[in-house]
């Protein structure tokens, strides 16, 4: 594994105000935190065919608890929510058992888990689904893709538009997940509102056509979010809820037009009337839209930069933006990133080769410093 990322004195943040604040002990939800990294949601395709969590699932995340807040890879709440191959769910008995291994070695080893439900709605194939069923979505169009099947790359077909009444039923997924998460000791579940899926879809322009309760305005787009945020802090209660979002990006062929700023300022203000844990915002360099979400959410707020770079981790604690720091791809290759981040690194570099399936090799087997 090569060594080849470090970070000068600088980029440590020791000395700064960020340096300090990063140490500083946080509260989200009811979990008290030690410092102000986490871990992103990464998916690892590693799940067993019927969904449970893969046998070396347990040891990955466990060597990861010293970031404190684990956000797990995402994880379907429905069969139809499955888009991707090998990817976990939570929503069967062997589902709940394979993430409580998970869950009890997290907590263990110190940490805390928080699962990521991912509904990948019309982003997806019906061939990773396990019942090989038309993919359901806002509106029966299909996404540019392609997307990654076991037969290789290929184009997500038309997908269904879903009724009225079945948008309510994909909401009691949401909802029926959420239960099933708390059952196998996960001390939260993120709902994945960001990325193209599902309940992104439901946002944008290009991707959402209805014309019942659901489309057309910004405060009917943004109310299928709103609607699984709030079951879900119904169910489990909304200190063990969170929602991750993603303004302005365009993955999965999202287009959410010229408004996103009102749009995404009225979802964070009817999100933040649930008190919910965190919002969790994976930025795409729109600053103004940010900056109306951090107006509108008096909450923890966790901020991810697209294609930030280690000497960027810390900016947006140091302006006051963000108030804890997911870590991606320098997380999935150094389990010890807190240590090494303490240390000044070096960290290993994340091979792209093992992100996605295959064995513990880039899986459990990234060194921790001697
Ligand atoms: C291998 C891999 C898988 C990812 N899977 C997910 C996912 O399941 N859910 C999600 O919200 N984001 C996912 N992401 C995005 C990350 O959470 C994160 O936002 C992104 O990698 C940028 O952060 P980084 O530069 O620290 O890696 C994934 C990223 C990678 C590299």
């Amino acid at each position: 594994m090569t060594t080849d990322i470090t970070l000068d004195d600088t980029g440590t943040g020791s000395g700064s105000a960020a340096g300090e604040r990063v140490w500083s002990p946080a509260q989200v939800g009811d979990l008290h935190l030690r410092h102000r990294f986490a871990m992103a949601p990464m998916t690892r395709s590693r799940a067993l065919p019927d969904g449970t969590p893969g046998p070396s699932a347990a040891a990955y995340y466990a060597q990861r608890a010293g970031l404190g807040l684990l956000i797990s890879e995402g994880t379907q709440p429905s069969e139809d929510g499955q888009g991707y191959p090998s990817t976990p769910g939570i929503h069967t008995d062997a589902h709940v058992a394979g993430w409580r291994r998970v869950t009890d070695a997290v907590h263990e080893a110190g940490g805390h888990l928080f699962i990521q439900l991912m509904h990948t709605g019309r982003f997806g194939h019906p061939d990773n689904t396990p019942h090989g069923r038309q993919l359901v979505a806002p509106s029966a169009i299909a996404p540019a893709g392609p997307i990654f099947t076991a037969k290789g790359l290929q184009q997500p077909p038309e997908p269904r538009a879903l009724t009225t009444d079945e948008v309510r039923g994909v909401v009691d997924e949401f909802r029926h997940a959420a239960r099933r998460a708390i059952e196998a000791g996960a001390d939260g579940v993120e709902v994945h509102g960001a990325g193209g899926y599902l309940v992104h879809s439901f946002l944008g322009i290009n991707s959402n056509h209805r014309t019942d309760s659901y489309g057309g305005s910004i405060a009917n787009r943004a109310r299928f979010a709103v609607e699984v945020a709030a079951a879900i802090a119904d169910e489990i209660g909304p200190a063990r809820t969170a929602v991750r979002l993603s303004p302005y990006n365009t993955f999965g062929d999202i287009d959410e037009g010229t408004d996103g700023a009102e749009l995404y300022g009225h979802l964070a203000a009817r999100l933040d009337e649930l008190g919910l844990a965190y919002l969790h915002v994976y930025d795409f360099g729109r600053d103004d839209v940010l900056a109306r979400i951090r107006d509108a959410w008096q909450g923890p707020l966790l901020v991810v930069r697209d294609g930030r770079g280690p000497e960027d981790l810390l900016r947006d604690l140091e302006t006051g933006l963000a108030d804890i720091v997911p870590v991606g791809k320098l997380a999935l290759a150094n389990p010890d990133f807190v240590t090494r981040w303490r240390a000044g690194g070096p960290f290993n570099a994340p091979d792209p080769e093992t992100m996605f399936g295959g064995d513990d090799h880039g899986y459990t087997d990234y060194p921790t410093l001697p």
